[in-house]
């Protein structure tokens, strides 16, 4: 007889009941965005907006000129078609800290580009200098290697099967070497506290450059976290939106009813045994001795 396989009448609807209570709060697409969004680590690099990475989030978790690459804890972003490797993000500063890959442990390049920051949302900050790499200098290696300016470092790159003298010069000193008659050159910006005490070029340049961001509705932002969101950017409508955890958003925040509610505080979410504690608990287990196999018809 079937019959006894079926569970009870009465637990059916206590699992009504259970889905009820706690299911339609976490149902929104609001919801869906705040949960997708929430910031995670790539190595050392903590992930939020403005930035988000396609490898773990949703675009509208930051801003598309944010976009983060992560593999295996090593951080990227592409900018004006140039890719650094991130080295530090400061959300409180708003700083970020990066390198050129290119440039990353080999300062010879064949390729003397420099770099274009897209200036509506990158600035240079006062941290960084602006030096010269200067290559394929004037007659062989030996001859010119006892270029002594204060903070100019030298080095050597192959260059048709031999090696061909170049120099890291402070900007500002280039016009003292332009008789080494260097074919090439690659204007960089690099941490004024790397050049230091520095003796190699690659210290340096594995150090990076900082670039202050701007231009990613910062104000909007910090409102709509205070009231207990996550800032996001609505690709479609090029526009920041505000995540929030529950409800829908108001005004780029969320509305404040809710805030002062669980979100605030957060509670954790109940376990079995929990939301069966009173007042609901009891009761069930008074109507309904099968409460218990409710679970039980889950797994
Ligand atoms: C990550 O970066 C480290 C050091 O820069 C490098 O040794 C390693 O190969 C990189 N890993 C990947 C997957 O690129
Ligand atoms: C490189 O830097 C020098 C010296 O600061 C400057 O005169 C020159 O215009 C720069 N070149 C580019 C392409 O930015
Ligand atoms: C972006 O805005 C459009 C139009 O208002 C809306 O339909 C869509 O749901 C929004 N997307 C996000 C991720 O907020």
């Amino acid at each position: 007889m079937a019959l006894p396989l079926l569970p009870p009448l009465s637990s059916i609807i206590n699992t009504l009941f259970f889905f009820t209570l706690f299911f339609p709060k976490y149902v929104s697409s609001d919801v869906e965005g705040y949960s997708a969004c929430e910031p995670f680590s790539c190595g050392e690099i903590d992930i939020r907006y403005p930035f988000w990475s396609s490898d773990h989030q949703q675009s509208y978790c930051g801003h598309p000129k944010f976009k983060l690459d992560c593999q295996q804890d090593n951080v990227t972003i592409d900018m004006m078609s140039q890719r650094f490797h991130v080295i530090d993000i400061d959300q409180t500063s708003k700083v970020l800290k990066m390198a050129r890959l290119d440039l990353w442990d080999d300062p010879c390049t064949d390729e003397y580009s420099n770099v274009k920051l897209d200036s509506d949302f990158f600035n240079y900050n006062s941290n960084d200098d602006d030096y010269t790499l200067l290559y394929d200098c004037g007659p062989p290696v030996t001859y010119t290697s006892s270029v002594n300016i204060k903070g100019t470092i030298s080095f050597s790159c192959p260059i048709d099967g031999g090696f061909r003298d170049a120099f890291f010069v402070s900007s500002t000193d280039v016009g003292n070497l332009k008789d080494l008659g260097c074919k090439h050159s690659i204007n960089v910006s690099v941490l004024r506290e790397a050049v230091k005490d520095a003796l190699q070029v690659e210290n340096v340049l594995e150090k990076g450059f900082e670039v202050g961001w701007i231009g990613v509705d910062e104000g909007q932002c910090d409102g709509c976290i205070k009231s207990g969101g996550r800032c996001g950017h609505n690709v479609s409508k090029d526009a920041f939106t505000c995540l929030c955890p529950n409800q829908q958003s108001y005004d780029e925040v969320c509305s404040k009813s809710q805030t002062s509610s669980p979100l605030a505080a957060p509670t954790p979410k109940p376990t079995p045994e929990q939301a069966l504690s009173p007042p609901f608990g009891p009761k069930f287990q008074e109507k309904s001795p099968h409460a218990p196999s409710m679970y039980s018809s889950f797994s």
